[in-house]
Order: C-alpha cells, then sequence, then structure tokens
C-alpha cells in the first residue's frame, strides 16, 4: 500500500520519533532499559527482516507477513513461546496456559475453554454492566474542574470487570490502586531485569523486586482463591457459576485430575492480569484518542443515542455501534497493549537467507507491523474509519495482530471487545473529553504498552 504525504494524513498522536539508524549496543542498552519501542530506528518499520545479536541471545525481528503468518499459525508446532519471556513472566503467572508449550499447553488450554465459555458474552453482560456503572458513578463524583488521570480509573474498571466475572465480588478502589502500582513496579524491575540478564550483566536485585511486586498482586486474590477452593472440596456451590467455578470443576483430558491449588493460583493469575491490564491500556489509549478528536465524540454520541437513547445500554445494542467498535480497533492498531510476541527457533532454519540457530528468538510485533506503511495508509496516524474502506481490508486481515494470531490467539478477544465498547459508550454519552494543555501523553512498552505518565483529561457532562 502506498503510503499518504504526511501532511495528507489525519491526526497523528504521539509515538517515540525513530532513530535514523540503528544505534549502537550500548546505546540500546540504555534506551531498551525502560521501553523497547525508545530503541527503534526508521527501517524497523518496512525492514522484511532484522537481526540482534546480544551477549545472551540472537534475536530475529519478522514483518515479512508470510513469515509473520507461518511462525504464529505454526503449523508444524516448531516455534513454540520463548523460554526467555516465560522466565520474564514467571514470578506473576507461573506455569499457566500463556507460557506453558506442547501437550502441556494442549491440556491447559482444554482444561481452561470451558471456563472462556462461561465468559459467554451474554451471560457476563449484567456484571459487566455493574462494573461499568460503578465507573460512571465515580466519574460523575469527580470534581471536574480539574483534569482527571484516567488510566488507574480504567485499571480500576477493567480490574472489577474481572473479579465479578471470575469471583462473583466486586473489587474496591484500594485493593485495584495497590495492583496498578504492584504491576508498574513488576515492570519497572522486570524489564532492567530482563536487559541485564540479556546483556550478561548481574540482576543488581531488579529480578527480586519484581518477585515482591508480583507477591503483592497475589496477595489480592489469594485469599480469595483458597477459601472457594476449600469450599469446593466440601461440595458447597456457589449461587452463580462463574469463570473461578468452571476451572475447579475442570478436569485433565486424559487423567482426569481436577487443578492442584497453585496450578489454579497460576491460571487464576495469568487471566486476571491478562484480562485487565490489556483491556485497561486500550481504554486509556481510546480516550486519550477521542479528547483530541471533537468531531468524532460527536458523531459517535449520535450513533450512541440512536442506538440505546438514555436509557440503560443493553447487549444488543453494542451491535449498532460501528463507530465505537472501530474506535477500539484502531486504538488497538495504534497502541497495541501487547507489543511483540516472542517465540523461539526450536531447529535449524533459514528465513530470508538468514541461518538461525536453535535457541534464537523469533519476535512478531504488531507494534511494528500495524505501523508499517507498506501495510496501512498513513501507519503512525488515528484514522477509525479505515476499518469501513475496502482498499484497506486486505492489511485487517494479514496485517492486524493485537490478539496475536493462529493457536495461541487471545482466548479473551471477544470479552474484551465487548468490555471496552461498553466502557467507551458509556462515557461518550455522559461526557465530553479535552486533552488539557501542555505535553502528550508517552507511550513506554514494557510487557504492555502503558502511558509513561497517566493520562489527564479534562471531562465535561453533557447536558
Ligand atoms: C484489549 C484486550 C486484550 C488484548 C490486546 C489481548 C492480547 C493478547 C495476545 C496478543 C495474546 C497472545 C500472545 C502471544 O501469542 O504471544 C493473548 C493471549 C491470552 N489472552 Fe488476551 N488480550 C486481551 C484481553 C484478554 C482478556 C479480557 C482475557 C480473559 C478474560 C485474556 C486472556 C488471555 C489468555 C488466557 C491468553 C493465553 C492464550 C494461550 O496462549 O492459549 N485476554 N492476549
Amino acid at each position: 500500500m502506498a503510503d499518504a504525504p504526511m501532511d495528507k494524513c489525519p491526526f497523528t498522536p504521539p509515538y517515540p520519533v525513530p532513530h535514523k539508524s540503528k544505534a549502537s549496543l550500548v546505546k540500546r542498552f540504555f534506551t531498551g532499559w525502560t521501553s523497547w519501542i525508545h530503541t527503534l530506528f526508521e527501517r524497523s518499520y518496512t525492514m522484511k527482516m532484522g537481526e540482534i545479536h546480544l551477549p545472551r541471545l540472537d534475536f530475529y525481528i519478522a514483518n515479512e507477513l508470510s513469515i509473520v503468518e507461518r511462525v504464529m499459525t505454526d503449523a508444524d508446532r516448531e516455534f513454540p513461546k520463548h523460554k526467555f519471556l516465560s522466565d520474564f513472566v514467571e514470578p506473576l503467572i507461573g506455569q499457566s496456559v500463556f507460557n506453558t508449550n506442547g501437550k502441556v499447553w494442549d491440556d491447559q488450554r482444554r482444561m481452561i475453554n470451558p471456563a472462556f465459555a462461561h465468559t459467554n458474552l451474554k451471560r457476563v453482560y449484567d456484571l459487566m454492566s455493574d462494573a461499568v456503572a460503578d465507573m460512571l458513578a465515580y466519574l460523575r463524583a469527580q470534581d471536574l474542574t480539574q483534569p482527571i488521570d484516567i488510566d488507574p480509573v480504567m485499571t480500576h474498571v477493567t480490574a472489577d470487570v474481572i473479579f465479578r466475572t471470575m469471583f462473583s465480588v466486586s473489587l474496591n478502589r484500594d485493593e485495584a490502586l495497590q495492583i496498578h502500582h504492584a504491576f508498574t513496579r513488576f515492570q519497572r524491575n522486570a524489564q532492567p531485569g530482563a536487559m541485564l540478564h540479556l546483556y550478561g550483566l548481574p540482576g543488581f536485585g531488579f529480578p527480586k523486586r519484581a518477585l515482591r511486586a508480583s507477591a503483592e498482586i497475589h496477595k489480592v486474590f489469594e485469599p480469595l482463591v483458597r477459601g472457594r477452593y476449600d469450599a469446593f472440596h466440601r461440595g458447597e456451590m456457589p449461587e452463580k457459576p462463574d469463570i473461578l467455578h468452571s476451572l475447579l470443576e475442570a478436569r485433565h483430558p486424559e487423567t482426569g485430575e481436577p487443578f492442584g491449588f497453585q496450578e489454579l493460583i497460576d491460571q487464576i493469575a495469568l487471566i486476571f492480569l491478562a484480562g485487565h491490564e490489556t483491556s485497561a491500556s486500550a481504554l486509556s489509549w481510546a480516550l486519550y484518542l477521542l479528547s483530541e478528536s471533537q468531531d468524532l465524540q460527536e458523531d459517535l454520541h449520535a450513533e450512541i443515542v440512536a442506538a440505546a437513547g438514555d436509557g440503560p445500554i443493553g447487549f444488543e445494542h453494542l451491535k449498532g455501534m460501528e463507530g465505537v467498535r472501530n474506535l477500539f480497533r484502531e486504538t488497538l492498531r495504534l497502541y497495541p497493549p501487547i507489543g511483540f510476541f516472542a517465540r523461539a527457533i526450536t531447529k535449524p532454519t533459514v528465513m530470508r537467507e538468514k541461518p538461525m540457530k536453535p535457541g534464537a528468538m523469533i519476535v512478531i510485533s504488531p507494534w511494528l507491523i500495524q505501523r508499517n506503511k507498506e501495510n496501512f495508509s498513513c501507519p503512525h496516524s488515528f484514522d477509525p474509519d479505515r476499518f469501513t474502506r475496502p482498499e484497506e481490508a486486505e492489511a485487517v486481515k494479514s496485517a492486524y495482530m493485537p490478539f496475536g494470531k493462529g493457536p495461541r490467539i487471545c482466548v479473551g478477544a471477544g470479552f474484551a471487545q465487548q468490555e471496552a465498547m461498553l466502557v467507551l459508550a458509556e462515557i461518550i454519552r455522559a461526557f465530553r473529553l479535552r486533552y488539557p494543555a501542555g505535553p502528550k501523553p508517552e507511550p513506554v512498552s514494557r510487557l504492555t504498552l502503558r502511558p509513561k505518565k497517566g493520562i489527564r483529561l479534562r471531562l465535561s457532562l453533557r447536558g
């Protein structure tokens, strides 16, 4: 796809301006310390395949779509998740379905699938709706003469949604803040820990601090899981089946064994984190993009009122909100919460004439692929209507992958879209958003992509 000249492109929201050329290993070490997207150079976005050789790891970054397809679809099961990434997230999510491989992953995915069938979108809709109503009441009660940092508010509502659907209880704001701060601390320590490891240097306490931060996150839900685990094994049933109940009932496809307590904790930790951290990131960026787009807000407001009037926004109303859906999709294109997928080379392989040794890492990055001008026109610009244009349909099919691709694709994609549309529709219907004067938010990419110093928005009540 030909790229339009920049001055003809719509609004371009902030992203780290790429370096003119590849920086030295030392410079990359320091810029990558806190955010890997800050190490990118211009050709990173357009090259078919790049390579980086670090003391402890050979990396290949594949942008060519046929290679992306081959690696992500992994028909011959030769590109499992790379151990480096599993080690990085292990303190948080243990040996759960996100980072296991082979038969262990197969069995785990089969065991958790029914739990996701439970998140059967219509059934959880009312629980989501209750959490969103609480968030709206919270926003209405704020002093709207001052800008509000929307990022912790989105973290709370998405964590509350997952709490209610997983445990049938709500999550209070203090617990949500505790999680938010602990997860930020985890990322701040795990990323440098990983960098030091890659360069063959000692950890300087970073991995230990990351471990302490994950223990703090676990503390929020472990007592709940313990109580329910014991009750289930005494034969007590919950009032309504929730995700935890499905996990308690899950049986290994061959041995018939249930999850042990630690295995259960790992899966719960994963679903909890994968299920809210990513959605919170997407929602914060979507609200930022809206705050810079006054006309779009008016169009979406009209769409929402046409679909749902001023009454409760029901499950059936979301279908009529294509503009809100496209806002969410375009946000995920520009700011994919998971910016890269790391797979392992398991046997001698040649790609684009590069011989790769077993143990090397092949990285597929939606951040790069979705911002490549060969795939999307005006790739760094905010243009939700691209999802309605036939000339971009092929790119959407082959080069749009915020939820991954192939067998490891996100199990919660439908859940996330429904939740995000509901949050956005309620906020757009109730408020006008404006970005205050001053510096723009800065995306930083560690494990997930987040705004470096939050996103402060001015909200004013409509009507
Ligand atoms: C905007 C929101 C979300 C985004 C962008 C997102 C993105 C992703 C991506 C990219 C992967 C695959 C990573 C890879 O291939 O290396 C993934 C996997 C996963 N996601 Fe999500 N996710 C979101 C929301 C959710 C929600 C709401 C849940 C659960 C309620 C969830 C649960 C999972 C699980 C369990 C996996 C592991 C699947 C497996 O490996 O079999 N995610 N997600």
